[in-house]
């Protein structure tokens, strides 16, 4: 058994987008504990196909149970999808019955973990210092972290929201060089907004945090490496309010639960997500007096996939 120290060289095939944030948006999902592997492969042959017929100017990535993840990347295989694991344990290998290590993810094809999600703090008591842990070795691993913020109920009613995502902000990332921030995902996804008893977050209210997210992290690196941190939001996105987060200028993407468990409402929300940011970006373009038209970055590292 060993913890992974951050190995610097290792590439991931994280966002890393190269240039702006804001034209090529970032928006997956959790099945959590849904789809069996047959459905998950389904899933992931019909929405490749969606987005074949239907071309997105977004990156997309899904994240299956664990025992479909094998099954996703090769349906995914050949095509702009990228997968995911929803956890995964800190060390490579050793006496940890039931958990999941880099390895077994890498092994599968996958590129991406998440790490603390709001349930996982809940029900299984995991901690910020357990998230740093795991960032340090799936960055080790060349795993793209995806990174789970938020505040709960109480917290915001006690007006300490602010403060917890800054401190779980903080925490997460100790120790992470910051040569490796532009392949890390920051989802900020309040708890009180997740699942079916959450309440819709306000837009304005998530862009001021998502702010605050990328100050701490430009108070810490600096404002040229906390602008290429991709921040994305969770918390009851669905189709109808989808649209609403594409002109925060802070929001780089979403995350989405429930409202992506059937393909063509996932597909729905993509497509106008990513419609509605292209022409906010070009009427802020205009605004500012540039009409030549910006093409869609590539990603920098090209997707192992592929
Ligand atoms: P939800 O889940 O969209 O079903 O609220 C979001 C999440 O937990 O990431």
């Amino acid at each position: 058994m060993a913890m992974s120290e951050a190995a610097p060289d290792v590439p991931v095939c994280g966002p890393a987008f190269v240039t702006e944030r804001r034209l090529v948006p970032w928006i997956g999902t959790s099945w959590k504990m849904n789809k069996t592997r047959t459905e998950a492969r389904q899933y992931t042959e019909a929405l490749t196909r969606t987005l074949n017929a239907t071309p997105v100017s977004a990156a997309v990535w899904l994240l299956p149970p664990f025992t479909a993840l094998g099954a996703v990347c090769e349906a995914a295989r050949g095509s702009s999808l990228r997968v995911g694991a929803q956890d995964m344990h800190w060390a490579d290998d050793g006496p940890y019955t039931g958990e999941v290590s880099a390895l077994n993810i890498k092994e599968c094809g996958a590129q991406l973990v998440e790490l603390g999600h709001f349930e996982r703090r809940q029900a299984f008591g995991e901690t910020d210092e357990v998230v740093n842990k795991k960032v340090c070795c799936a960055l080790a691993h060349g795993l793209a972290p995806l990174i789970c913020i938020g505040e709960t109920a109480m917290q915001r009613d006690y007006s300490v929201a602010r403060e917890v995502v800054a401190y779980q902000v903080k925490v997460a990332l100790h120790g992470v060089d910051p040569a490796r921030l532009p392949d890390i995902t920051i989802a900020y996804e309040p708890g009180w907004a997740i699942g079916k008893d959450g309440t819709e977050a306000a837009p304005v209210a998530v862009n001021a945090m998502h702010r605050l997210i990328r100050d701490v992290i430009s108070s810490k690196y600096g404002t040229t490496i906390s602008e290429q941190v991709y921040i994305v939001y969770g918390g009851s996105v669905t189709q109808d309010n989808a649209m609403s987060f594409a002109n925060q200028t802070e929001v780089d993407g979403l995350f989405v639960g429930r409202a992506a468990l059937e393909v063509d409402s996932f597909a729905a929300i993509i497509k106008e997500f990513s419609q509605a940011r292209s022409r906010s970006t070009s009427s802020s373009h205009r605004d500012h007096g540039d009409d030549v038209p910006r093409r869609a970055p590539q990603l920098i590292r090209p997707s192992p996939q592929t």
